[in-house]
């Protein structure tokens, strides 16, 4: 029986990433390790599923997120659930692997797919990309400015200009602080509640404070008339938001203040921010994160501050085509093409040679014609082409021709070929840095 068509397609809300967005990929890949390097983060690995009752615990009950957007199957006894994050699965191997108690302060970052069934549109997907930092194990204002700097770095190195940062405190659970906004923005509220869209109605009870970043017109206009969070917070909670907007200024980080970021998770504290770009529509963060000082607690380890951010890869990518941002894959430094069969064998084992040799070579299988090889050559950005005829292997040697425009071509020794690779090509860098390696 043949399979429906539908089947054939990948899953609404899933794409395939290949060809130029690969190379963005990469370079956003490539540039997550070397600029979080240079800020201390050593990268791990969690798995793509956990148990269910690690994200409930720590994004949230009452958040979309566990309410409605979690991929959870059964499997057996087990309830399991794809990662819609990764902040929750760090914190719980620093927690397994007792980086707790044998090291204390740790800066970890990952990359890696998520899983969330929201309703896709652009920018917004089922299974997507995230890039992420937690700095567990310290409560410093500089190190909450320090990674939205190094966010900043991070889209700078990808090439990705015009992105804005706001940032908010949503304060800590002592009693005068945040749940004290709490009643004041409930008795605020109350009067005005059926002026409030369904979802904000029912979160008027379980999270009242997603009503102030609700995208709704209507909600909006009532969120206007409402307390600020960042007006009604604890002395302590005003000092670290002091501290951190004075280390963004000293490390040069443009910011906007904005009251209305609460962000979509639970576990936050204190800081919170997102980063958005004018390139995404509708949904314009790029990146978002904040202090998260009670999230290890909550998962069983001692009381320990942290901060982290994450940032979406296919945002990321919204905005790098937008931009025309470089997207060069890696240099083919030659491409081989051959005459007849003979020659083909003998163009074989000197590509396998140039590549042992550390060059990025590959050569046409299919027997076509010369032309077709030549355009293949030209198609796929070669910058020499090595062509082997009768007549040259008779000799011993190979044409080798210079693809750039008024490039010429030379007969070599086959045996100089290595040697003489090096100088021709000139390992032709390009400006993202999609060179031989
Ligand atoms: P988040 O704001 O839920 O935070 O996600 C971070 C970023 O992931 C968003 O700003 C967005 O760019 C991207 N993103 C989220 N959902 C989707 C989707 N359905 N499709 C495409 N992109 C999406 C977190 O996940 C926190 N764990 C960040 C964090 C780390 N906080 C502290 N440490």
């Amino acid at each position: 029986m043949k399979p429906e068509k539908t089947t054939l397609r990948a899953v609404e809300g899933t794409k395939d990433i290949f060809g130029v967005e690969m190379n963005r990929f990469q370079r956003i890949m490539k540039t997550a390790a070397a600029i979080f390097g240079r800020y201390g983060y050593s990268a791990i690995a969690t798995p793509t599923f956990e148990h269910t009752a690690l994200f409930a615990r720590g994004i949230g009950e009452a958040t979309d997120i566990v309410e409605k957007e979690m991929y959870t199957f059964t499997p057996g006894s087990d309830t399991i659930t794809l990662r819609p994050e990764g902040t929750a699965g760090v914190v719980r191997a620093y927690l397994q692997h007792n980086m707790h108690r044998e090291q204390g302060f740790v800066k970890l970052w990952y990359a890696g797919p998520m899983f969330r069934r929201e309703r896709p549109q652009k920018g917004r997907q089922r299974q997507f990309h995230q890039i992420g930092v937690e700095a567990i194990g310290a409560s410093n204002a500089i190190l909450d400015a320090e990674t939205i700097r190094m966010a900043l770095d991070f889209f700078d190195g990808v090439g990705v200009t015009g992105v804005v940062t706001k940032i908010n405190t949503i304060g800590c659970m002592k009693p005068e602080c945040r749940p004290a906004f709490r009643e004041k923005l409930r008795a605020a509220i109350a009067p005005r509640l059926g002026e409030l869209c369904k979802t904000c109605q029912g979160r008027f009870e379980r999270n009242i404070l997603r009503i102030i970043d609700c995208k709704n017109p209507e909600c909006q206009k009532v969120r206007a008339t409402l307390p600020r969070c960042d007006e009604h917070l604890c002395d302590e909670c005003n000092t670290h938001h002091a501290a951190v907007q004075e280390a963004l200024t000293a490390f040069g980080v443009p910011f906007e203040v904005n009251p209305y970021i609460v962000r979509g998770l639970d576990y936050y504290n204190k800081t919170v921010f997102e980063f958005s770009h004018p390139a995404l529509g509708a949904q314009d963060a790029i990146g978002g994160g904040g202090r998260y000082d009670g999230l290890v607690e909550e998962l069983g380890g001692p009381v320990t501050p942290a901060v982290g951010f994450a940032i979406g890869v296919e945002r990321t990518l919204i905005a790098m085509e937008a931009l025309n941002c470089c997207a060069c894959g890696t240099v083919l430094h030659a491409y081989g093409v051959a005459v007849d069969e003979d020659c083909r064998k003998a163009l074989a084992g000197l590509v396998i040679r140039l590549r042992h040799a550390g060059y990025n070579v590959d050569m046409d299988y299919e027997s076509r014609s010369m032309k077709a090889q030549m355009r293949t050559a030209d198609r796929r950005g070669a910058v020499l082409t090595l062509i082997l005829g009768s007549d040259e292997l008779a000799a011993g040697q190979v044409t080798v021709r210079d693809m750039r425009e008024g490039g010429g071509q030379e007969r070599i020794a086959i045996a100089d070929a290595i040697d003489r690779l090096g100088i021709m090509c000139q390992a032709r860098e390009t400006p993202c840095g999609g060179s031989a390696s």
